[in-house]
């Protein structure tokens, strides 16, 4: 059992938080399977190490090679050698062959782009995979005490019939308590917006759901069991 206060780990490049627990959908993608799974802002590299653990062979990537060297050096303790690592910003880089990877995981990042840069980033994606492969996507909600705030203006956007109802330029004006460690833009999802940019982008949408946060963030941030959404979407042409 994890101590409340250690299931948020600050990144070292001030993107937010990792989390040491790992979630439903993450889990799905640890599982074996042949082929290469690749992990998009795997941070300490939590998921891309149980992954590993399963026997999978793993790509991880992240934008600050602080983490990847201890990622690295936290597989080579363990015996586990079936890693690689590449520093870049997604998805300016990097850049794979089509029909690369059995798996993707992209967890707790795209909630940093905007509605049209999350498009890009699975029009990529979708290239890489494999047909039959699967992108695992999640994202983090409004639906955090911290963010109670915003619920009425996303609410009203969505009734409006906003594509991106969750895009916040001014994190800072409707949040003050972890948003030190927070970019200038964030962007929170939920079923409806991720399950659109995925059929609009050519995935089979396998599951969607909210994520109960229970045992996996801070109790303090827990509002309603929809603090975060998770996707699968599998490539079928
Ligand atoms: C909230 S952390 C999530 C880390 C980990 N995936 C997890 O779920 O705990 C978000 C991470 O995404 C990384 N990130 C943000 N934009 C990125 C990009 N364009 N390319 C690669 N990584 C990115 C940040 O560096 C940040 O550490």
């Amino acid at each position: 059992m994890v101590e409340d206060n250690q299931l948020f780990v600050p990144t070292l490049n001030q993107q937010g938080y990792a989390t040491v627990t790992i979630d439903p959908f993450s889990k799905k993608f640890t599982e074996y399977a042949d082929g290469t799974f690749l992990e998009i802002g795997a941070a300490f590299g939590y998921t891309t190490l149980k992954a590993l653990e399963n026997g999978a062979t793993v790509i991880a990537n992240y934008m600050d090679d602080r983490h990847l060297k201890a990622l690295s050096e936290t597989a080579k303790e363990k015996g586990l050698s079936k890693l690689q690592t590449i520093t870049a910003q997604f998805p300016i880089g990097p850049d794979f062959d089509a029909k690369s990877f059995r798996k993707i995981l992209i967890c707790r990042v795209l909630h940093f782009f905007s509605g049209e840069n999350i498009k890009q980033a699975l029009k990529k994606a979708h290239n890489w995979l494999e047909v039959g492969g699967e992108l695992y996507v999640v994202c983090e909600t409004t639906f955090l005490t911290n963010w109670q705030k915003f619920i009425p203006e996303y609410e009203n956007r969505k009734r409006a019939g906003e594509p991106f109802p969750g895009e916040i330029n001014n994190p800072k004006f409707w949040e003050n308590t972890w948003s030190d460690n927070l970019p200038e833009f964030v962007h929170w999802l939920d079923v409806d917006t991720l399950s659109n940019l995925f059929t609009e982008t050519g995935f089979e949408i396998v599951e969607v759901d909210y994520i109960n946060r229970a045992g996996q963030f801070p109790s303090s941030l827990l509002l309603d069991g929809r603090e975060s959404v998770g996707i699968i979407g599998r490539r079928v042409k």
